[in-house]
Order: structure tokens, then sequence, then C-alpha cells
């Protein structure tokens, strides 16, 4: 079974998010259970580009409406890479040092034409095309109803939502830049007025899926406008949990962090790691240590981080960690509490994956009030190195997080509140000092099993179930 994975983002190449964890993983569990999976992606500017050998295996020119662009196919020449990854690079287009902008129309529009102008030439083809989040949302439109590619209409799409909030939104005036098709069929990519490659994909797709089960059904009453579509295409669609690379997210191997340990080792393997990061960052470490890791952003309820830290450690008994990057004005909160809260509270504004491994392995706690949350793969991360994750019970969160009250592992708040967060971290400050239950908590969830084996398998299941 030949499975094409279509993606703006893949590590280790390009990450900005989860999206990346996600195609980094999922195509070598697949791989490992009989499939032939590969990725295509466009070629950014960026340190693994720098950094490797690539042989142009096509090139061509593609038809942007009325530009002509020359593409080239790239593959890369490393042996660590456990699946083919295939790279687009359009001139300068997607030759960038970010990954997304602004103005993405013509970046991610050329990246699926020139993706689906290579396949059309491939003599052998995929079985499927598997393609993730509204970057490459007009493919399954463009298979079936683009004349040019006609030749791919019997080849099954599936497209997984990994946010429904971004939908790629293009004005009605770029129409005439997607491969010619028939006009009476213009509604397929249409919502609300506005060409919406998310809506497309979600009526053009053989199948939807979205990352958790839960995610699903809240799209049906909350999808940023595609509430109606979700309900109507229903039928369709399904929530597969993601998994995690249970190899890169290993804390006996991995190779970021201070001291590797075990289930076994777990106590003086946090303590090592904890030791680190409070030493690095000026702060107690005889106090539990509560973790964010993620983007500054309103889905991750990231602006009441600055309001609820300065609540929660005033009384000094906790210490804070916060590991982010997103807006402005809540970067800005969180660096000038820094001062107010010297010894018990600190943030690094960035992004940084070696740091966020280190995180996991030294917090106590890991805090994700997410307003909205697909699936989450921190608090799954934060459980493989024994930190108790602190949940907001929604999406992903809510299928993957027990609440200790309910003879669970962890804690869970229902609001997106400062005071939910206080409250929940309060709790966490109390669980912390039962130290025998604590300790064997810790054991217990970092036997919990989120690796890929059981979803890599339940999207072959959903491939075949198509024919
Ligand atoms: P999302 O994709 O919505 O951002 P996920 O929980 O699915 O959320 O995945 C986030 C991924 O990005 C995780 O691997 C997390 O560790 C990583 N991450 C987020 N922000 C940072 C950061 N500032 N530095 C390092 N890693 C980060
Ligand atoms: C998105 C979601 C996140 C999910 C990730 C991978 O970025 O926001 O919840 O874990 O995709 O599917």
């Amino acid at each position: 079974m030949k499975i094409m994975h279509v993606s703006a983002e893949c590590y280790p190449i390009a990450k900005v998010g989860g999206l990346a964890d996600v195609v980094g993983a999922l195509p070598k569990y697949q791989n490992e259970i009989g499939a032939n999976s590969s990725v295509i992606m466009p070629f950014y500017n960026n340190k693994f580009t720098q950094a490797h050998e690539f042989t142009s295996i096509y090139q061509a020119n593609l038809k942007l409406g009325n530009e002509e662009l020359r593409f080239n196919v790239l593959k890369v020449d490393d042996s660590s890479l456990e699946f083919d990854i295939y790279f687009v690079h359009v001139g300068d287009l997607l030759y960038t040092d970010y990954v997304y902008s602004n103005n993405d129309t013509n970046r991610f529009l050329a990246f699926q034409i020139a993706a689906l102008d290579w396949i059309l030439t491939l003599k052998e083809k995929p079985d499927y095309i598997h393609c993730h989040d509204h970057h490459t949302g007009l493919i399954p439109f463009m298979t079936q109803e683009s004349y040019k590619y006609e030749s791919l209409n019997k080849i099954p799409v599936i497209t997984t939502i990994h946010n429904a909030q971004y939908q790629g939104w293009m004005g009605y005036d770029n129409l005439y830049k997607i491969p010619r098709f028939n006009i009476e069929k213009v509604g397929l990519i249409m919502w609300d007025g506005m060409i919406n490659p998310l809506a497309a994909a979600i009526k053009c797709a053989w199948r939807v899926t979205t990352v958790s089960p839960s995610y699903m059904e809240e799209l049906k009453f909350s999808a940023n406008g595609l509430e109606s579509l979700l309900s109507h295409e229903s039928a369709k669609a399904i929530g597969i949990l993601n998994g995690i690379d249970s190899d890169v997210w290993n804390p006996d191997t991995d190779k970021y962090i201070i001291k590797n340990y075990k289930k076994a080792s777990v106590e003086s393997g946090k303590k090592a790691n904890k030791k680190w990061l409070c030493a690095q960052f000026n702060l107690d470490e005889t106090k539990p240590l509560f973790a964010f890791i993620g983007r500054l952003v309103g889905e991750k309820g990231a602006e009441l981080l600055p309001y609820a830290i300065d609540y929660a450690v005033r009384s000094k008994d906790i210490s804070v960690i916060v590991l982010g990057s997103g807006s402005k004005e809540t970067e800005r909160q969180l660096f000038d509490l820094i001062p107010r809260h010297s010894g018990n509270y600190n943030a690094f504004i960035g992004y940084d994956e070696k740091l966020s491994h280190i995180i996991y392995a030294g917090a106590d706690f890991l805090l994700m009030p997410s307003r909205v949350e697909p699936c989450g793969l921190n608090q799954m991360y934060s459980l493989r190195y024994g930190t108790v994750p602190i949940v907001r019970r929604i999406g992903g969160l809510k299928d993957t997080v027990i609440d200790i009250g309910d003879n669970g592992f962890g804690i869970c708040h229902n609001d997106v509140s400062v005071q939910d967060m206080v409250v929940a971290i309060s709790r966490g400050k109390d669980f912390y000092n039962h130290q025998k239950e604590f300790k064997v908590n810790r054991k217990h969830i970092m036997s919990i099993d989120h690796s890929w084996k059981v979803s890599a398998k339940a999207y072959i299941d959903l491939y075949k179930s198509i024919n």
C-alpha cells in the first residue's frame, strides 16, 4: 500500500507545532506495519536544508494563473530518515526562512500544484494521498475536478484536520490560479463568499479525519464557521487520536536531556534534570516545578498565564517556568513578570527544541489551559517523562487525561479562567505534598502507552475501508 502524505511541516525538517511531530512519525509507524508511506513537503531555507545534500529528481514549470514558475522535486540524502521525503522547491516562493507568513496564498497553491504535477508523472502512483490541514486543502478538489488531474481522480484523498481554526481563506480573485475545472463545481471550494481550502477539503476528500474523537464531536458545534459543514459531512468523518513518536520522546534515550532515566530511576533522573533547569533559570529546586510549553496564542489559553502565574507564585511555594512564543502582548507580560517573582518564576521567550525536552523531563507538572486542543501532544510527552499534566477538559486533552479525583493520574479543570488555573495549580501542590502517592503516580504515567501503534493501524484500516 503506497501512501503519500502532503504537509507543510515534518519533523525534523521543519516544525512549528504538533503537525510536524505527527507527519514526522505517522509514516514511520505505518511502514512498520507493512505500508510504503512517504511525505512531500515544501523546501524551506532552514537549518536542515542547509545541512543536507539534495538530488533533483524532477523539474518542470507550473502555472499559477498567468505566471509560469520553475519547480524542482528534490530528495534528501540522509540515511537516518526512516521514510522517503520529497521536497518541492518553487523559486523563492517556498524557499523562505519561515514556514508560515501572512501571505501564504501563492506559496501553498504553488506547492499543491507542483506536488500534483509531479505525482501525475509517477509510474507507480500512490494508492492514497493523505493531506494535512488547509495548506493542502485544495488537493482533494483538484484531483476530483481539475481537468489536468483527471487521471488521479481514482486515488482516494484523505484529509486530516489538525486545527480547524485556520482555514487558508483566499479571495475569489485567486480562482484563476486553480488549474481549470468545470465552473459549475465552484461551490465545492467556496464557503461564506471566499475560497476556503479547509472547507473544500471537507467537502471533497474521500474521508476526513481529525486528531482526537472528542475534537471531532466539538467541531460540530465550534469550528470557526464550518460547524454545519462538519455536521453535514459527519458520515465520512472520524476522530483518530494522535500517537507520539516513542523513539524520539523516550527519557531513557533522549539525547537532549541532562540525565536519562527509566521508570525504575525516575526519581533520580527527574531530579537531575530539574536541578539543571532550576540552576539555569534561577528557580527553587526544592519546590514543585510547574511548566508551560507552547505557542502563546488564545487557543492555548496563553493570555491567562501571566495572571495565573502572578497569583500562584506569590506564596513562594512553587516554581514556574514558561517556554513559548507567539502573541507579542503575552510575551511582554510574561517577560515583565520575571523580576517581580525572581527565584520562583522564569520564562524563555522563543522556540527551543532541546529546552522543551529538558522541561518535560525536569518539571513536576505541565500546564495546558487550552481553549481549543484538537489533540495536544505535550500532555502525552509529559506523561512519558513522568510529569503530571494539568489540563482543561477539551478535545484531545479530555481523551488522554483522567483526573486524580476520578481514579486517574492528572489534574483537570473545566474553564479557561485564571481562577480554574489557580485552583488546579493548588491541587497540584497538594498532590505533590503527598509524596508517596505522587511517586507511585509518576511511575504509573510513564507506562501509559500513547505510541503510534494503535493509531497508525487505525489509519491503514480507514484507507482500506474506502475501497
Ligand atoms: P500545537 O501543534 O497546537 O502547537 P501540540 O501539543 O500538538 O500543539 O504540539 C506542540 C509541539 O510543539 C510539541 O512538540 C511542543 O513540545 C512543541 N513546542 C511548542 N512551543 C515550543 C517552543 N517554544 N519551544 C520548543 N518546542 C515547542
Ligand atoms: C494542531 C493542534 C494540536 C495537535 C496537532 C497535531 O496543531 O493544535 O492540538 O496535537 O495539530 O495533530
